[in-house]
């Protein structure tokens, strides 16, 4: 017999938990208003157009917190530090991302424990991106 879970009980992802896809974007958008206003970060990105990188950055997200899996179909494995290393990402670099991150989780308005999930993980990221020093 197949027994179906009733509502609740069902193991739910992070992803699924914060909102799905549109949380995800939200974040994202937000952040990247704040590059695009940065005179350190700004001229890091290579394309003058800041879309692409903006997806690219969603669904790494999306994907490492339980969502589809488009990220890797289209980029393969992540290897995040090894694409940061052509961007010379100092402890100024560092600063001014996480200080762009903080405003956009802000914004989403998350229960606090989601909110302080997602923030160690990126802080803890943001760390280990560090390539140059200074
Ligand atoms: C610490 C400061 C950081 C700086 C200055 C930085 C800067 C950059 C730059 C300049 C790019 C290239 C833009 C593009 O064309 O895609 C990039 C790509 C990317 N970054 Fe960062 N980054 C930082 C931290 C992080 C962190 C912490 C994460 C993950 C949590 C992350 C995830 C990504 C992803 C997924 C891409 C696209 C990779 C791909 O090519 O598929 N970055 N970043």
């Amino acid at each position: 017999m197949n027994e179906i879970p009733p509502d609740g009980l069902q193991e739910q992802t992070f992803y699924e938990q914060v909102g799905g896809e549109e949380t995800f974007r939200r974040l994202v958008r937000r952040f990247y208003q704040g590059v695009a206003e940065d005179p350190l970060l700004r001229p890091m990105y290579p394309e003058e157009d800041l879309g692409p990188a903006e997806e690219r950055f969603a669904l790494f997200l999306m994907q490492y917190w339980g969502g589809p899996n488009t990220y890797s179909r289209h980029r393969g494995h992540p290897r995040l530090r090894m694409r940061h290393a052509p961007f010379p990402v100092d402890s100024a670099a560092h600063d001014a991302w996480l200080k762009h991150m903080r405003v956009a989780l802000d914004e989403l308005g998350l229960a606090p424990e989601h909110e302080a999930q997602l923030w160690k993980y990126l802080t803890y990221a943001a760390a280990s991106m560090i390539n140059t020093a200074g």
